[in-house]
C-alpha cells in the first residue's frame, strides 16, 4: 500500500511528520513517499502543485496531506498560489466526497465556546460536495461590466452551477454513511434564491426515496448557521454544496473546542482519498513545535479505515488519543486549568506510546 506523504506549509511539516511517526510504530508495511506541495514547492520548482507531486498522488493509495498557504503568497497570481495544490489534488484526481466529522471529545467541552449542555456528547457529519458549485464553475473572471448598476465599471464574477449526476453522487455517499449512523440526513441549501440549490433539494429529495430507513430534511445555509451553535446536537449527517460545506465545517469544528482535533477525508469513486487536518498551515505558530497533531493522527486513521482497508489499526490509533487526551495532555490549543501543556513532538510522542500500550492490552486479550 502506497502512501504519498505532502506535508506542505507552516505547520504541516511538523505534524505530519507525528502523524508519520506513529503510522510508522503501527508497524503495517506502507510505502511512504514524500513530496513538496503548495508554498515549499513554488519556491522548489515554481508551482505550487509540480508535476511529479501530482503524479506521486495519482498513484499512491492514499494521500497524507498538511495543509498549504502563508499570506507571503497572496500577491501570486492565482494558478500560482499554495491553495491551488488542494484544489488541483482534489480536481485532478475526483475527491468529490468530503467528510468532516465533527466530534466533542468528553475531556475537551470546556475547551468550546459553547456550554457544556450544548456539546456535550456532540458527533455530527459534514459531507461536503468538494468538486463542484462555485468554487470549480466556470466562467469566471473579471471583465468590463456590460450591465448591471454599473455598466462600465471593472467588475469579477464566478459561476454557481451543479449537474444533476453530481448531486445524486454525493447524496448517495450521505445517505450511506447515515446508514452507519443515527440515520439522519439534514440537506442545506439556499433553494428559496438559487437556481442550483433549487436542482439540489430536488435532487437530494429524489435520492432520499431509495433509503427509507433514512429520515431527510432540508435546511436553507443561514438557518443551519444558527441552528449549529444553537442546537448542534440537532444533526447527525449534514450534505451540503462545496461553498456551504467550507463555511459550515469551520463552524463546526469550533463547537467541538478546538479545530486543532479534526480529521478529513476527500475521497473519489475508488476510494483513493486524501487526508488532511481541518484546519490551515498556520503561519503565525509554523517552526514553534506547538501545533496540535491531532486532527493529521486522527486523519491517518481515517486513510486506514476508509482507503487501505486496516479498520483495527484506526480504532488503535482513536483509542490511543482518546488516552493520551484523558492522561491530561493538552496542545496550547486545547489547554484548559489543570492539563498538562505540551509541544507537537510530545504530543506525537505519547500517542506512540499509548498506541504500544493499547498493542500490548490487545494482544494479551
Ligand atoms: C478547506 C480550505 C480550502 C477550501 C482552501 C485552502 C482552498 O478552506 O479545505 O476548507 O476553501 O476548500
Ligand atoms: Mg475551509
Amino acid at each position: 500500500m502506497k502512501i504519498a506523504v505532502l506535508p506542505g506549509d507552516g505547520i504541516g511539516t511538523e505534524i505530519v511528520a507525528e502523524a508519520v511517526k506513529v503510522l510508522d510504530a503501527l508497524d503495517l508495511d506502507l510505502e511512504m513517499e514524500s513530496a513538496l506541495v503548495g508554498g515549499a514547492a513554488y519556491e522548489a520548482h515554481g508551482h505550487p502543485l509540480p508535476e511529479a507531486t501530482l503524479k506521486l498522488a495519482k498513484e499512491a493509495d492514499a494521500i497524507l496531506f498538511g495543509a498549504v498557504g502563508d499570506w507571503k503568497y497572496d500577491s501570486l497570481d492565482r494558478p500560482l498560489r499554495p491553495e491551488q495544490a488542494i484544489l488541483g489534488l482534489r480536481k485532478n484526481l475526483g475527491l468529490f466526497a468530503n467528510f468532516r466529522p465533527a466530534i466533542c471529545y468528553e475531556q475537551l467541552v470546556e475547551a468550546s465556546s459553547l456550554k457544556r449542555e450544548l456539546v456535550a456528547g456532540l458527533d455530527i457529519l459534514i459531507i461536503r460536495e468538494l468538486t463542484g458549485d462555485i468554487y470549480f464553475g466556470t466562467p469566471r473572471g473579471r471583465r468590463v461590466s456590460p450591465d448591471g448598476h454599473f455598466p462600465g465599471a471593472e467588475e469579477a464574477f464566478d459561476t454557481m452551477r451543479y449537474s444533476r449526476p453530481e448531486i445524486e453522487r454525493i447524496a448517495h455517499v450521505a445517505f450511506q454513511a447515515a446508514r452507519k449512523r443515527d440515520r439522519r440526513v439534514t440537506s442545506v441549501d439556499k433553494a428559496n434564491v438559487l437556481e442550483t440549490f433549487q436542482l439540489w433539494k430536488d435532487v437530494v429529495t429524489e435520492v432520499g426515496k431509495q433509503y427509507p430507513d433514512v429520515a431527510l430534511d432540508h435546511m436553507y445555509v443561514d438557518n443551519a448557521a444558527m441552528q449549529l451553535v444553537k442546537a448542534p446536537k440537532k444533526f447527525d449527517v449534514i450534505v451540503t454544496g462545496n461553498m456551504f460545506g467550507d463555511i459550515l465545517s469551520d463552524a463546526a469544528a469550533m463547537l467541538t473546542g478546538s479545530i486543532g482535533m479534526l480529521p478529513s477525508a476527500s475521497l473519489n469513486a475508488r476510494n483513493q482519498g486524501l487526508y488532511e487536518p481541518s484546519h490551515g498551515s498556520a503561519p503565525d505558530i509554523a517552526g514553534k513545535g506547538i501545533a496540535n497533531p491531532l486532527a493529521t493522527i486522527l486523519s491517518a486513521a481515517m486513510m486506514l479505515r476508509f482507503s487501505l482497508n486496516q479498520p483495527d489499526a484506526a480504532d488503535l490509533i482513536e483509542s490511543a488519543v482518546k488516552d493520551v487526551l484523558a492522561s491530561g495532555l493538552r496542545t496550547s490549543d486545547i489547554y484548559s486549568q489543570g492539563t498538562t501543556q505540551v509541544g507537537t513532538i510530545e504530543m506525537g510522542d505519547a500517542v506512540v506510546a499509548a498506541l504500544a500500550g493499547t498493542t500490548k492490552k490487545t494482544s494479551k486479550g
